[in-house]
């Protein structure tokens, strides 16, 4: 069976790394940028490990300079992940990428990227949610202006603040005074810990940057304590089994912990993360939790409510979701 049309909820997305290449390949053509080395022969995003593929990641990004880029990017993505039965998505929006954390030119893509979602809206029925992230490799002087971006932005559209990019630069209190901002503007906050760094990651993370999920945090596995603290505080995991194993973060699919994880009473919900650089999809993901541990459509159906209930987004979205992941009799 395919779990292709079965709705589906999203957290964990980031907006450039959902491009698919020959998006990207055509935006450089345009432009005339030369970029060609960081496509394989067969068209895919080509990177050897983790650091490769920030750096890759980073030189797509060199084609995406105008909000009209961005307009034409965000429909791209919304029309591929509604393909996958997707009705509500959030996706990781920076302003680094977008203007240079400079707080004008900010609004401006932002205005742009809601355009596409007001459209995607209408024409496609699905919902999009941005969350800005600050790049932790970029450091924490530079998460500053993407915090406060996201401080005034915060709204319909841009529902949280977090982190993505190298989990291994700097430790989860440098990046404390960003977290701080969003968090006294009212943001709901998440942040990537436990891909790379374990436990402790994780662990200090929560500590340290309070937020209510985290991206990935598989690395809790190795600390019983840990995950049961996780449990209890309903702290809720993003975890991308299918990013995690591309990248190498696990052993293979067999290995992923998400199961144990789950089984444990964590909250779990399930993403792509940047789907065409892992060869993915949300109809992967499902096809191979299905194939891996057994898993059907009333786990599905699970795990999707548990997303929208940890959505960032407001109530009325929520409940609007929500009833579209119910059976229609
Ligand atoms: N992990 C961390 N940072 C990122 C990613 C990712 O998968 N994609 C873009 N920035
Ligand atoms: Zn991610």
């Amino acid at each position: 069976m395919s779990f292709r049309t079965l709705p589906k909820v999203e957290l964990h997305t980031h907006l450039e790394g959902c491009a698919p290449p020959e998006f990207i390949k055509g935006l450089a053509a345009e432009k005339k940028i030369d970029i060609s080395k960081i496509f394989t022969a067969d068209g895919g995003y080509a990177f050897r490990d983790f650091d490769h593929f920030l750096k890759v990641y980073e030189a797509a990004c060199t084609t995406l300079q105008t909000p009209e880029d961005f307009r034409r990017l965000t429909l791209a993505v919304l029309e591929e992940t509604a393909f996958h039965g997707v009705v509500y998505m959030e996706t990781f929006v920076s302003p680094d990428f977008c203007g240079g954390g400079d707080l004008a030119a900010w609004k401006d893509y932002l205005a742009a990227m809601e355009d596409a979602a007001a459209e995607g809206q209408e024409k496609l029925g699905i919902t999009l949610k941005g969350i800005v992230t600050g790049i932790r490799h970029f450091g924490p002087d530079a998460c500053k202006p993407a915090a406060r971006c996201a401080a005034e932005t915060f709204g319909d559209f841009i529902v949280g603040y977090g982190m993505a990019g190298g989990e291994m630069v700097g430790r989860p209190g440098d990046y404390r005074y960003s977290f701080d901002m969003a968090r006294e503007a009212g943001m709901p906050l998440t942040c990537h810990a436990g891909e790379w760094g374990g436990a402790a990651m994780v662990a200090e993370t929560l500590r340290d940057l309070r937020v209510g999920r985290i991206g990935h945090g598989i690395g809790a596995i190795t600390d019983p304590a840990l995950i049961e603290e996780i449990a209890e505080k309903e702290i809720v995991l993003e975890v991308c089994p299918g990013s995690n194993v591309v990248l190498k973060a696990v052993k293979g699919w067999d290995n992923h912990p998400i199961a144990k994880l789950r089984d444990a009473g964590v909250k779990i919900t399930v993403s792509t993360d940047d789907p065409p650089f892992f060869h993915t999809t949300m109809t992967d993901e499902y096809e191979m939790l299905h194939r891996t541990f057994g898993w059907d459509e009333d786990d599905f159906k699970a795990l999707n409510k548990t997303a929208i209930a940890a959505a960032f987004c407001d109530d009325d979205t929520k409940t609007r979701i929500a009833k579209r992941l119910e059976p229609t009799p």
